[in-house]
Parts: structure tokens; sequence; C-alpha cells
């Protein structure tokens, strides 16, 4: 490249040159920096320094890269920014020539990662709405299918199948809040911050900014060439999402195994020795990506850390992590979705597995509003009663025990503690805001619903600046 010639001996080896080159993970950023370039090249008209003319031919030349990529093969060349100068010096060498003034790689691509994570987090978001979309449609559905809720992995209450799938959706949903929130911290512009402390040259930044699809500048020069703390940011965002969708695939293999629930045939793999085997393993996969994220989040926190003033190429090599980490969210919680889609419920062995022991909280509840005993002496009572009911012998005899053994004196027979224990009773019984009743299940179900539409005009809103970058930026008459 011919910048090095300057001030070095000649060019790099090319073993070395590979070595410190972004080239193999910059195609990401490709149509970003292609965009920056072009506003830079307006921003340069506006100020007298380009001709219409070469601004004309320097965009057509730049929509014309856009729409048919250059080869990144060239190690020399180090990176993207300086494949784009090198073919713009070649076509339109006016326009070429003064591609660097006032811009550098640092604010460029500081700039230009921020506009691909902004899209891909609309995609993320797209993904997390998609997978919601499915849990909340079964949850519907399944408002009222009896089904265990655990506790330390061990039968808790008496919930439906409908509660548990929503509860994913309701963390779902909250993640998306933080999204919103990571999205908006993104959402200043380093252009035009330069290497690291301005230009001489009198560049608009607001305009700058607007044009590149940003709602702020990112004002302090410093800060806004060299900074990724915003990473930090997005990958826990990608790690949160990862950790609901850890969890969703850890539970379906739980009930899986335990004969509650099955997935279709397309999402499990056999083994090639035993004939009988049905393995889940694409939710075995699944829940490894957050481990993979974390992973991600810890190696760039670690990379970005213990830096001195402005740029050092250490950040380059942060850099893939973010679309690694953003990809590997989005792929998950899109296999999820679809897994989801296939979800059958054994509703016999759910209503099983439920049992009576998960009601006994119940059961105390009821001996202290219907008989006016102690909530902590009708808990040991029906501790008593649930080991017996455990070690199958519970009887009339053994229930009359238990009770005097706590000092209980009530005429209660053991249909009538058959009767308060029975899942279906209780879930339709409970009554505060937010239980497992198939009322409050529907009600949730809709409102969730319902930020779920915002939720998507967010998005459509989002993408609809990000499109109108495309369609100004090439166009010499949008000044
Ligand atoms: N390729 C670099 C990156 O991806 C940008 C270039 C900065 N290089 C430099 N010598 N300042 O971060």
């Amino acid at each position: 490249m011919a910048f090095r010639t300057g001030r070095l001996s000649g060019d790099a080896p090319r073993d070395v040159a590979e070595y410190t080159s972004s080239l193999g993970f910059d195609r990401e950023i490709y149509r970003e920096v292609l965009l920056i370039n072009a506003v830079h090249l307006k921003s340069l008209a506006r100020m007298g320094y380009l001709s219409p003319d070469a601004l004309a031919r320097g965009l057509a030349a730049l929509k014309e890269a856009y729409d048919k990529p250059l080869s990144l093969d060239d190690p020399r060349l180090e990176d993207v920014h300086m494949v784009v100068e090198d073919y713009l010096v070649t076509v339109v060498p006016e326009a070429g020539e003064n591609l660097a003034l006032g811009k550098s790689r640092n604010d460029s691509v500081a700039t230009a990662i921020r506009m691909r994570a902004k899209a891909r987090m609309l995609e993320l978001a797209d993904s997390a709405l998609n997978l919601a979309s499915r849990l909340l449609e079964r949850s519907f559905e399944e408002a009222e299918t009896i089904y265990p809720a655990t506790t330390h992995l061990q039968v808790a209450a008496p919930a439906t199948l409908g509660f548990i799938l929503s509860s994913y959706a309701s963390r779902l949903l909250y993640s998306l809040e933080s999204l919103i929130g990571v999205y908006a911290s993104l959402d200043y512009c380093p252009q035009g911050s330069a290497a690291c402390c301005g230009s001489t040259l009198p560049m608009d930044r607001g305009w700058l900014a607007s044009q590149l699809g940003f709602t702020h500048v990112l004002e302090h020069s410093l800060d806004a060439s060299s900074s990724r703390d915003f990473v930090i940011d997005l990958l826990s965002l990608s790690l949160k999402l990862l950790v609901i969708a850890s969890d969703i695939a850890e539970w379906l293999i739980h009930d899986l195994t335990a004969g509650l629930l099955d997935i279709g045939d397309e999402f499990c793999s056999t083994s090639s020795i035993m004939p009988q085997k049905r393995n889940p393993v694409v939710l075995e996969v699944i829940r490894t990506k957050a481990s993979e994220a974390l992973g991600e989040a810890v190696r760039a926190s670690s990379i970005i850390q213990r830096r001195v003033g402005g740029y050092v190429l250490d950040l380059q090599q942060v850099t893939p992590s973010i679309w690694r980490s953003l990809k590997e969210a989005c792929s998950a919680l899109e296999m999820l979705a679809r897994v989801v889609e296939t979800l059958r419920v054994d509703v016999d062995a759910a209503l099983e597995r439920c049992g009576l022991l998960a009601g006994m909280v119940e059961l105390a509840n009821y001996l202290t509003l219907q008989h006016g005993v102690g909530f902590r002496r009708a808990h040991r009572a029906c501790g008593r009663l649930a080991r017996m009911l455990v070690e199958k012998r519970l009887t009339e005899e053994g229930l009359r025990e238990a009770l005097q053994a706590e000092g209980i004196d009530v005429a209660l027979g053991l249909e009538e503690v058959y009767r308060v224990l029975d899942p279906r009773s209780i879930v339709a019984s409970y009554a505060t805001r937010g239980s497992a009743s198939p009322g409050e299940v529907r009600r949730m179900t809709d409102a969730m619903r319902r930020r779920m539409a915002e939720l998507r005009e967010w998005v459509s809103e989002n993408r609809r600046v990000l499109e109108g970058i495309v369609k100004r930026a090439f166009n010499p008459q949008v000044m």
C-alpha cells in the first residue's frame, strides 16, 4: 500500500501483514465503511474540498463497490478502509486521493462497528420477539394444562404449562428492554473525531451523524475515536439472551427425559451404536451457547482494559467477538423458536408428576384459613403428612396422628385432604397477580403481546432509519 513507503522502507512481508490485518473479519462492516466514505466525500464537497463532479463520480464508484463487493483478500492492504481507498484512488483519483483528508481509520472503524452492531441488534430483537411470540402462542393454548413448577429441581407447586412457557417470554421481554437501552448507548456517532483529537477541517459532526443514521454525536474525540466500552454492554446483552435460551433448553431436556414433553424428530439425533436412542442434540448445543457468549465477553473486556490514551491495534482484536456473540444469540433464539413450535405435552404424565405433594402449602393454608390453626404448626403437620405420603402410609389413622402430634384438634378426613391437595383445584384458586392461575396466565400473555407489538414498532422505526442511510448516501443531490 502506497501509504507505507513514505515513512517505512516498503511493504511488510505477506505473513507479517496477514498477522496484523483485520481483513479476515472486515466483511462484516464492509457496507458500513462504504457508507461512511460516501458521506465523508459529501462532507469534503460541502466544505469546498471536492468538486461536484469528482463527488458525483466518487459516489458512483462507491455505490458500485457497495453493490458488487471488492475483494478483501490482499492482506498488504491491512484492512477494509485501505481496500476502499486503494480502489477509489484507482477509479476516481480526485476523490480517492483526498479520502483520508480529515478522516482516520480510528473514527471510521468505531463508527462502522456501531452502525453494524445497531443493524445486528435489530435482527437480534426480531429473533427474541419471534421466540417470545411462539412461547406466548403455546402459553395461551396451554393456560389450563396442569404442569409442575419446580424449585431446587424438585416439584414445588402445581402450575400450568402455559405459566412455565410464559415465564420465559417474560424474561425475553425484560431483556428486550435492556436491548433498547444498549441500542440507545450505541446511537452516538464517533465520525469526525479523526485519529484522536479532532481535525482542523471544519467538519459538521452533527450533519455526519445524521447522515449515518445516528441520533447523537459522540462528542469527545479521544473517547469517540478509541472507546470500546459499549462492547461490554453489547456482549452482556447477548449473554443475557443466551442465558435465557440455555435455561429453556435445559428445562426442555429435563422434562423430555422425564417423559412430560416431546419435540420434533428433526431436532433429535440417534446413536451410531444404540439404535434405541433419541437424543435432544439441538437443545444440547443451544444450552452451551451461553458459555460461548460468556467467553466472548471475558475475551473482549480483557482485551480492552489497560489501554492508555487513544487507539491501539488491540482494539481491532475485540471486534470479532461482537459479531460472533450476536450471531450465536440470533441463531440460538431462532432455533429454539422452531423447537417450541413442535412441542408436545403428555397431559397425564404432567398431572401425575405434579402429584399431591406439591399441594402441601395449600393444605397448610387451608388448616390456617378454615380451621384457625397457626401456620407454623400447620406447616409441621403437613410435613408429617408429606412424609407419610412419600412412604405410602397415609391413612385416616396416620392423618389423625400427624395432627395430634402437632397439637391440632380439628375434624379433618382424608377425602377432604385429597380434595385440597388436588393440583387442578389449587391452580384454579390461585388469587394473586402474576400467579399460575389460567386467568392470570391469559391476562399476562395478552399484556406481553401488547408490549411485543410496541417493540416490533420500535424495531421497524429503527430499521427505517438504517435503510434511509443507504438511500441517501450515494445520491449527490442529498447534501
Ligand atoms: N483495522 C483497524 C480496526 O479494525 C482499524 C485501523 C486502525 N489502524 C491504525 N493503525 N490506527 O480496528
